[in-house]
C-alpha cells in the first residue's frame, strides 16, 4: 500500500511516499522551485515522490495531510472570535485545504479521487521521529513555533502506537520566543534562527534574568511553560504572514516593551555589537534551561531512557548536544527533517501505524531520499555549459574507478582546494550530508573565512561542520555515538581543537556528522582517503549552495560552481577543475 504524505500551505512545503510502511522518497518543494522554505503547494516534490515510489495511481490508497482543522477547534474558534482578522485568514486557509485532494490529483495527473486523512501537526512531528527511530519504546516530544494551535506536545511511543499526554498551546511557544528574538537581532528571514544560535557562542548570557522573565517556566516537576505577554505581540494582534508560493514571511513578533528592556532592535545592515552577542547568548541559554528541564521531567514521568525529538526547535544542535549529558536520557533520535518538511513523512507514517495499526519494520539510518541523476544526465548538463567552462579555463575529465576518484578528491582537499561534491540521491532535510556538499580541509583555519566570504557569501561568525568516520568520532569529540544527521553540537577534545580548527566553533564544539560505510559508501571512502593522506579522519562539510536552497540537479551544481570560486566540481565520475584562478565576479 502506498501513502503519499504532504505538508502544504505552510513553511517548508514537502512531500513523501511511504510504501508498506517504508519510506521510499521524500523532498522539500524549495529544491524544485528554488525559493527557500517554499510554503505553497508542493506540486514538484509530490510529482517526484510519486514517480520515485514507482507506484501507480491505483496503488496509492491514501493521502496523509499534516494538518487537522478540527484539532484544538474550540481554542482556535475562541481566538478567532477575539481577533476577526485571524478568522478571515483561517477561512482562507481552510478553503485551500478543503480541495487539497483535487490539487494532488492534478499534480500527479490522475482523474481518480483519493481518500484524504488529516493528521494533527504535532502528532505528525512525533511520528516523523518515533516511527523511523531504532527504538521500540521512547519518550517523544515535539517543540516548534506553532502548528494546529499547539507549540509543543509530548508523550510516549510504544511499538506502533504513540500516546501523547501533554501539550502547550498558543500563544506560549519556545519557537516563537526564539524567532521573535531572531527578528529583534536583525535576522528577519524565515529560518534565520540557526544564525543566532551560531552567534550566541560569541557572547555571555549577561541578560539571563531578563530572559527568565520572558519565558516563565518554573524548574522541577513541570512540563508546561509560558511566554510573558509583555514582550511579544502575536497574542493580541495578527502578525503579517505570507504563505504563498514565495519565501514565507512573518511580521514582527516582539513588542516595543521588549525594545525598552533590551534596547533598540538591530537593523539587518547594522554591525553586530557585543550587546547583540550577549542577547543571543542569553536567548540561547534560556531556551536550553527550559528545554532541558522539561526533558528531565519527561524522563521521570515516562520512565523511559530513550528520547525522540522533532519540531523546528529540534534543529537547535547546541541544546541537543546537552540532552544526553543533562537530562537522564541515554539515547536520542532526531530525524534529519526534524522541522515542518518532516511533517509529510510523519503524517504518512502516522496513518500507516497509528490509524491503520500496521507493525513497524523500518529505521531511517540515512537521509538520502531525494532525486538522483544518471551519468548521461550529468554529461548533458556539462555539455550545456562547455563554452563557459572553457572561458573560465576548466578541465573536464572522468575518473571511473571509485577508489581512484576518492583518492584524487581527497588529495585535492588536502592541497587546500574547495571541492563541490555532487553524488547520488539528494538529502532529505536542510543539512547536506555528503551528496550535495561543498568540502574542504578542516585543518586549515583560513578555510572558514575563504568559504564564508568567497563561496557561501554569508556572515563571518557562522561555523562549518565536520564529517568524521563513525568509528573514529570518540578520538576527536567527547561523544562517540553515531550522529548521522549533523544535529548535535559536541565538544571537540581539547587536544584536537587546533587540528580541526576550521570546523571547531568558538565555544570548542563541532556540529558533527558521523559517516559509516553502510550509510554512504562513497563519502565514507572519501573521508577514509583523506585520513590515509593526512592522518585526520575529518572533512569540512557545508551545503552545496550560495544563498539559495541546496542544489538539486547537475545544472544547478554547475551554475553554483561557475559563479563562485570553488576549485573543483565532482559530479558522479566527472571532474571539473579550474586550471587557473579566474576573475569570477564577487558580489561581496
Ligand atoms: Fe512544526
Amino acid at each position: 500500500m502506498a501513502i503519499l504524505g504532504i505538508n502544504a500551505y505552510h513553511g517548508d512545503a514537502s512531500a513523501a511516499a511511504v510504501v508498506d510502511g517504508r519510506l521510499v522518497a521524500a523532498a522539500e518543494e524549495e529544491r524544485f522551485t528554488r525559493v527557500k522554505h517554499a510554503a505553497g503547494f508542493p506540486s514538484d516534490a509530490l510529482r517526484y515522490v510519486y514517480q520515485a515510489a514507482q507506484t501507480s495511481w491505483n496503488d496509492v490508497q491514501c493521502l496523509a495531510v499534516a494538518r487537522d482543522s478540527y484539532a484544538n477547534m474550540w481554542a482556535k474558534a475562541r481566538n478567532a472570535v477575539r481577533l476577526p482578522k485571524l478568522l478571515a485568514r483561517r477561512v482562507g486557509v481552510q478553503s485551500r485545504f478543503a480541495s487539497i485532494g483535487k490539487a494532488v490529483e492534478d499534480a500527479v495527473g490522475s482523474a481518480k479521487p483519493i481518500p484524504v486523512e488529516r493528521v494533527e501537526h504535532h502528532r505528525a512531528h512525533l511520528a516523523s521521529a518515533f516511527y523511523v527511530s531504532p527504538f521500540d519504546e521512547a519518550a517523544v516530544i515535539s517543540i516548534d513555533g506553532l502548528g494546529d494551535f499547539s507549540s509543543a506536545m509530548w508523550g510516549v511511543g510504544r511499538g506502533n502506537r504513540i500516546f501523547p499526554f501533554g501539550a502547550v498551546n498558543f500563544p506560549h511557544s519556545l519557537g516563537i520566543y526564539y524567532t521573535a528574538l531572531t527578528q529583534y537581532l536583525g535576522f528577519p528571514k524565515w529560518g534565520d534562527e540557526y544564525k543566532v544560535m551560531g552567534l550566541a557562542s560569541y557572547g555571555e548570557p549577561e541578560m539571563l534574568e531578563e530572559f527568565r522573565r520572558m519565558v516563565i517556566a518554573p524548574n522541577g516537576g513541570r512540563m508546561d511553560f509560558e511566554l510573558c505577554p509583555d514582550y511579544f505581540v502575536h497574542h493580541n494582534s495578527v502578525p503579517q504572514m505570507a504563505w504563498g508560493d514565495g519565501e514565507p514571511m512573518l511580521g514582527r513578533l516582539y513588542s516595543r516593551y521588549l525594545e525598552q528592556r533590551l534596547g533598540k532592535a538591530r537593523e539587518p545592515h547594522e554591525p553586530i555589537e557585543d550587546r547583540h552577542k550577549a542577547i543571543a547568548a542569553s536567548l540561547q541559554r534560556r531556551l536550553e534551561e527550559v528545554m532541558l528541564d522539561r526533558l528531565r521531567q519527561l524522563r521521570k514521568v515516562s520512565g523511559v531512557n530513550k528520547l525522540c525529538l522533532a519540531g523546528g526547535v529540534a534543529f537547535n544542535c547546541v541544546a541537543n548536544g546537552k540532552i544526553l549529558k543533562e537530562t537522564g536520557f541515554d539515547e536520542l533520535f532526531v530525524p534529519p527533517a526534524a522541522g515542518d518538511a518532516g511533517l509529510a513523512m510523519g503524517a504518512a507514517m502516522y496513518l500507516w501505524h497509528q490509524m491503520l495499526g500496521n507493525p513497524r519494520d523500518f529505521v531511517m539510518d540515512h537521509a538520502y531520499w531525494g532525486p538522483e541523476f544518471t551519468g548521461s544526465q550529468i554529461a548533458q548538463a556539462i555539455n550545456g555549459v562547455r563554452d563557459e567552462l572553457s572561458r573560465q579555463r576548466c578541465d573536464v575529465f572522468r575518473i571511473d574507478d571509485e577508489e581512484a576518484l576518492c583518492r584524487f578528491a581527497a588529495s585535492e582537499i588536502a592541497d587546500g582546494n574547495i571541492v563541490g561534491w555532487f553524488q547520488g540521491r539528494m538529502e532529505w532535510g536542510p543539512r547536506a550530508l555528503g551528496n550535495r556538499s561543498i568540502l574542504a580541509d578542516p585543518r586549515r583555519c583560513e578555510m572558514r573565512d575563504i568559504l564564508n566570504s568567497k563561496i557561501k557569501r554569508r556572515e563571518p561568525f557562522r561555523p562549518f561542520a565536520p564529517s568524521i568516520l563513525e568509528e573514529r568520532a570518540g578520538e576527536y569529540f567527547e561523544y562517540s555515538r553515531p550522529s548521522p544527521f549533523m544535529l548535535m553540537a559536541c565538544a571537540v577534545r581539547p587536544e584536537k581543537r587546533s587540528i580541526i580548527s576550521a570546523t571547531t566553533h568558538v565555544d570548542g564544539t563541532g556540529r558533527v556528522q558521523t559517516v559509516n560505510i553502510a550509510q554512504n559508501r562513497l563519502y565514507y571512502r572519501l573521508i577514509k582517503s583523506f585520513d590515509e593522506l593526512t592522518g585526520v579522519p575529518v572533512i569540512l562539510n557545508t551545503s552545496f549552495n550560495e544563498n539559495e536552497p541546496v542544489v538539486l540537479c547537475p545544472e544547478e551544481a554547475l551554475d553554483c560552481f561557475l559563479r563562485t570560486k570553488m576549485d573543483l566540481l565532482v559530479m558522479g565520475g566527472y571532474v571539473i577543475k579550474r586550471t587557473v584562478e579566474t576573475q569570477v565576479p564577487n558580489s561581496d
